[in-house]
């Protein structure tokens, strides 16, 4: 028996810009992307016998390929050849599941990373992101995590300077989101305004966290049906009273997200808000 435990952190977007519609159906991006200390705990466990059994602290997560997690093995298994006779996966969920933070993809790249070092396996980052490229548009980057830019379908990942260290209140509404749906509702829908991604790669590149924070911009807020996009700017206006440098919404929501340089700041940010929302986090940037 051999084992190991990976930490799968959340992630951010501090920008997130949808240029248009691709021939494949995906749509071409543009996004800057932050991980956080609000992270899974994934352990990886070989052993004699086969295949791949998963188990989760949420009894309603899916156990089998459905699983980012699961699916990230299998793949890995397919593209090498690997061999680990029964792989066990114990998955530690702390990330809130269908919030806009990358929870599941991160649980896949932590599954990468980890069977990469369990089994040594030798491969490159590069080499596990364009593994995690076919499991999900959004484990590239949780491969690479930190600072970065995600472009294409979201799996070209370019680092960048990282965000200077700052807390970040997370608050998570109880409204569910279809990411298929929202994007649907985008292509019959133009967002009006873009995020200055441009502005936001000069803020990191000068170590201006105000400047970034005030650059914070999701174009799926401007599309999210009435009453959903109210909650979320009831909950960034409520951040924003309480301190906070910018705030926005995360991927295709609905968690909204406020920066704070002092962490005073965010506990009282964070109290604030359990009084509008259950879920809600005070956490690092990584
Ligand atoms: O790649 P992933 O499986 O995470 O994508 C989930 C869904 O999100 C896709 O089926 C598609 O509807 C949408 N998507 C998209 N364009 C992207 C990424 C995701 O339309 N760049």
């Amino acid at each position: 028996m051999a084992s190991i435990t990976v930490t799968a952190p959340a992630k951010l977007n501090l920008t997130l810009d949808v240029l248009g519609r691709r021939e494949d159906g995906y749509h071409e991006m543009k996004m800057v992307m932050q991980s956080v200390s609000l992270a899974d705990q994934v352990t990886l466990t070989t052993g004699p016998g086969e295949g791949v059994e998963l188990s989760s602290n949420l009894g309603f997560l899916p156990v089998d390929g459905r699983n980012l997690a699961a699916a990230a093995a299998l793949r890995l298994r397919e593209e090498t050849g690997a061999e680990w006779g029964k792989l066990t996966i114990e998955l530690q969920k702390r990330i809130p599941v269908c919030a806009g933070m990358a929870g599941g993809s991160s649980d896949a790249a932590a599954v990468l990373r980890g069977l990469n070092e369990l089994l040594g396996l030798g491969l490159s980052s590069t080499e596990l992101a364009g593994i995690g490229e076919k499991v999900g548009s959004d484990v590239p980057y949780c491969v690479m995590g930190g600072t970065a830019l995600a472009q294409g379908r979201g799996e070209e990942i370019t680092p960048l300077p990282s965000l200077p260290g700052c807390w970040v209140v997370l608050a998570k509404p109880g409204f569910p989101v279809s990411t298929p749906e929202l994007f649907a509702l985008l292509d019959s829908r133009r967002p009006r305004c873009h995020p200055d991604t441009a502005g936001v790669i000069r803020a990191l590149e000068e170590g201006d966290l105000p400047g970034v924070a005030r650059r914070i911009f999701n174009v799926f807020e401007e599309i999210l049906p009435f009453r959903k996009r109210g909650q979320v700017e009831e909950l960034k206006g409520e951040l924003l009273r309480r301190g906070a440098l910018g705030a926005g919404m995360s991927g295709t929501g609905p968690t909204v997200f406020g920066l704070y340089e002092r962490e005073e700041e965010g506990r009282a940010a964070e109290e604030e808000l359990r009084r509008l929302c259950r879920e809600v986090y005070l956490v690092r940037t990584l």
